[in-house]
């Protein structure tokens, strides 16, 4: 791997995925993205890890696709390129991801921040999709899930404009869970990933994946989904152990299963 760092017990159950090109302030190019990929299918499917958390570091989470690998290319060497599909099988992992962010996270960086399922943030971060400003627009999956995040007006404010979001903004419209002193930011992360490691990992994996539904179909179709996967923590043994504690009045012990 040469631009990401991963520690696959950065504390037992949690994995690390650090973003390593700090000269260029992480663009992502191709091969980090596909770096990524690559970590996040094998931890996917490492018993031993529960929660992934991604960084970059204090300055920069991701300034942003690469710009210089693209800057020459033409609309049909974009497409044959086709980086995004690296993006959709991202979008595919099925443990929890928690996004750790300081500093810049602009453009891809935003919209690769979003494709995690929380966002921990250091006082010091800057959202925003600047791209309006190179002659271009998202192509990230940014105009639809800063959307979702923020609301329209806002999302079309900084959109068109290329504004950034302050850390104190973005948490009060809802982009980002918390916001914290910049020495606290990776520690915030691993205690919320601490919480979530200790649960059932089915019901996590279940959980997620329902709560992903609701941006992608209607009230009634997402809520028939959700049913099905609440069902489907019935076959599990998580399921009869959490239950069995909380009538025992102990403390669950999940494996997973
Ligand atoms: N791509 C490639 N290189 C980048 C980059 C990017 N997105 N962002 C920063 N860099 C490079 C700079 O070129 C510079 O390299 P050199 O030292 O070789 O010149 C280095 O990182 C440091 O950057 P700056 O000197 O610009 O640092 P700064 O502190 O003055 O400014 C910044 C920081 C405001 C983030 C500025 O770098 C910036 O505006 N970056 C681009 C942000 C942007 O437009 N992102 C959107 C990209 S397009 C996209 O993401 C499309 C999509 O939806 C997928």
């Amino acid at each position: 791997m040469e631009f990401i760092k991963v520690t696959e017990q950065k504390e037992p159950f949690i994995a690390l995925i650090e973003l390593n090109r700090p000269k260029e302030l992480n663009a992502l190019n191709k091969q980090l993205m596909e770096e990524v990929r690559d970590a996040l299918q094998v931890l996917d499917k490492n018993e031993k890890v529960r929660v992934i958390i991604i960084t970059g570091n204090e300055q920069a989470f991701a300034a942003g696709a690469d710009i210089k690998q693209m800057a020459d290319k033409s609309a049909i060497e974009m497409l044959l390129v086709d980086q995004f599909s690296t993006w959709d099988q991202i979008r595919k992992t099925k443990k929890p991801i928690i996004a750790a962010v300081s500093g810049f996270a602009l453009g891809g960086g935003c919209e690769f921040a979003m494709t995690c399922d929380m966002i921990i943030a250091s006082e010091t971060a800057k959202f925003g999709q600047p791209e309006i400003k190179i002659g271009t627009i998202p192509g990230a999956g940014g105009t639809q899930r800063l959307t979702r995040a923020i609301g329209k007006a806002k999302s079309m404010e900084l959109i068109l404009t290329g504004r950034f979001l302050s850390a104190e903004e973005a948490h009060f419209y809802g982009l980002v869970n918390k916001v914290v002193p910049k020495e606290m930011y990776m520690h915030e992360a691993i205690e919320l990933a601490k919480e979530i490691a200790q649960l059932s990992p089915v019901a996590v994996q279940l959980a997620k994946e329902a709560v992903n539904r609701s941006y992608e179909t209607h009230l009634d179709e997402g809520l028939a989904f959700e049913r099905k996967n609440f069902y489907l923590t019935f076959a599990s043994e998580d399921q009869k152990e959490g239950m069995q504690a909380f009538v025992e009045k102990r403390k669950a012990d999940f494996k997973g299963r």
